[in-house]
């Protein structure tokens, strides 16, 4: 994201304290550190990375992906949970402050004292660094600004991640496109397990999802037209992520806390139970989880199944689903190759082009095992017609929505794809008694409606449904409605997953 020893000295927008400071942060969502570490020494928020060697500073999956929830007044971190991040505003809060520190004398003065550099020769050197980085900050700050507000708790990843490639990567500002479609940070519990993964579920291979993640949030790869013997070459730390993916498979769906957060009425939980099998369970696979058939891998694995529901049957606002689906992109020197030397290509098939060449040279240059290649992949391969492992393709085109299994999902509100009904109640009532216009920020858990609360107040922001991608209709299951008693019961049974 920035070179660490420029984010270090950094000053907050409007000159006041650090930047990196965790109560300024806390503004966007960050949550403060857990005391003091030698990991940390700059004691920046859950979710900061720092590469010594590099000198960068970044985020990492902790930042969009660890939650606090509050239960009477009592903060309880979630590990997986969505986080409160409201990404797009830090983002820009960052370039705003990175160019009012070469605007003002003293305040560059401030700068350069934070920074050390105390003669005239070192602060030229340094206010020439920081014009150079502020040049490509505010640059990607451009590419990367939302055209629709994402708030707390979402982003439009995939918009972001090919504007990275397609745009910035490849030096083609033709393939600019609006940031527009945000989808709300998915819990993480479960996904080492699943079939496929993302809303529109087209990733299987762990490390083709998140070298892919890497490149869409401050990574980068050679896509110059230019790239000859460099191309595709990237700054994917593979071993890391290796390590991170690793580190998912210790997640658990949280537990239902019932001395801090009431019991939990097993009558109600069994009728529940009953409602939820009748209307909910074909199309979300719940403990014990329905598997894939070991016959379709390569080695006979099997993953939990997920559902999948063409968008246009569930109804859920169309930007997102569309915004991939009719997004094309360019090509250049460098990358057509990979598409059989077309000039222009479906977004989806960009993207998923140049991140599997990018993570295939990452794998070349790290010199891993055979073995140790499948695990990467997270073993999602099928048998090829020459008896060779194939890695799993998404069904084409991708017109679908995941619908996933649902344990924690009183954590993960609000819900939908794009986060658009503040409470599991509302999901279950028809479209026309959800709210048009709540608040997000808030951490406070709605245990009766399960989800947050999503009243007026300060720092929150205003989540208005009326606005194109923030659309609150569909997803109204079963025909003819749930009665109040019976969604009640149904949340009682959630409760319990
Ligand atoms: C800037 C915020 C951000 C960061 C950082 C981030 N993610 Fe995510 N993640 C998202 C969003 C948003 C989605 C949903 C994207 C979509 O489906 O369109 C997502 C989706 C996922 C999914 C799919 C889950 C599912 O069930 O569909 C996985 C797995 C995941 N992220 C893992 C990671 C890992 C591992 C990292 C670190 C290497 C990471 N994420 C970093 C925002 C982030
Ligand atoms: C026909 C298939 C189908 C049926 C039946 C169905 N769902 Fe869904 N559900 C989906 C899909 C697809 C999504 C994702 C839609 C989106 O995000 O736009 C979803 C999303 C959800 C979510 C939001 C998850 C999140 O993380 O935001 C919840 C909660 C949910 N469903 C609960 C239920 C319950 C409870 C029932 C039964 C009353 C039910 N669903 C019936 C397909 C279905």
């Amino acid at each position: 994201m920035m070179p660490a020893d420029l984010f270090a000295a950094l000053e907050q927008p409007d000159g006041r304290g650090r930047f990196g400071a965790p109560d300024f942060l806390a503004q966007f969502g960050f949550l403060p550190p857990d005391g003091d570490s030698p990991l940390n020494p700059d004691g920046y928020p859950i979710g900061f990375a720092v590469d010594q060697e590099a000198n960068q500073v970044g985020l990492t999956c902790a930042a969009c992906h660890t939650a606090e929830v509050e239960v009477n007044g009592e903060r309880i971190r979630i590990d997986g949970a969505p986080a409160h991040l409201d990404f797009d505003s830090f983002y820009q809060a960052l370039a705003q402050a990175v160019a009012a520190t070469l605007v003002s004398p003293e305040r560059f003065q401030r700068f350069a004292a934070n920074f050390g550099a105390e003669d005239e020769a070192a602060q030229k050197a340094l206010q020439a660094r920081l014009a150079e980085f502020n040049l490509e900050l505010t640059g990607d700050a451009v590419v990367r600004r939302p055209a629709l507000a994402s708030g707390y708790g979402r982003v439009d990843a995939l918009t972001q991640i090919i504007n990275s490639l397609a745009v910035t990567d490849q030096s083609k500002p033709e393939n600019l496109y609006p940031v527009a479609a945000p989808t709300s940070y998915p819990p993480l519990w479960l996904t080492p397990e699943l079939e496929f993964v993302q809303w529109i579920p087209i990733a299987a291979s762990p490390i083709a999802r998140n070298g892919g993640q890497v490149l869409g949030v401050f990574g980068h790869t050679d896509l110059s037209s230019g790239a000859a013997e460099n191309a595709f070459r990237s700054t994917m730390l593979l071993r890391n992520l290796q390590e991170m993916e690793d580190w998912l498979q210790v997640l658990k769906p949280p537990v239902w806390d019932e001395t801090r957060m009431g019991k939990i009425d097993p009558e109600l939980r069994d009728r529940g139970a009953e409602i939820f099998r009748e209307n909910c369970a074909g199309c979300h696979n719940m403990a014990p989880y329905e598997r894939t058939e070991p016959e379709v891998n390569h080695f006979g694995e099997t993953f939990i199944r997920i559902g999948r529901v063409d968008f246009r049957k569930v109804g859920t606002d169309p930007a997102y689903p569309m915004s991939l689906l009719t997004r094309q992109v360019a090509t250049n020197e460098t990358t057509a190759p990979l598409f059989g030397d077309r000039p222009i290509v479906p977004a989806l098939e960009f993207f998923g082009g140049t991140v599997q060449a990018s993570v295939q040279r990452a794998i070349a240059e790290a010199e891993f095992s055979e073995e140790e290649i499948l695990a990467l992949n997270g073993m999602r391969f099928t048998t090829g017609p020459d008896g060779k492992p194939v890695p799993y393709t998404p069904e084409q085109p991708p017109t679908y929505l995941k619908a996933g299994p649902l344990a924690g999902v009183w954590a993960t509100g609000p819900y939908l794809h794009n986060g658009s009904v503040p409470t599991i109640y509302e999901l279950l009532s028809p479209a026309s008694e959800r709210r048009e216009v709540f608040w997000t920020g808030g951490r406070a858990l709605d245990l009766r409606r399960l989800g947050y609360e999503s009243g007026d107040a300060p720092g929150r922001f205003r989540f208005d449904t009326r606005l194109p991608g923030n659309g609150n209709g569909g997803h109204e299951y079963p025909e003819g409605g749930l009665s109040h008693d019976e969604r009640m019961a149904v949340i009682e049974y959630l409760k319990s997953q």
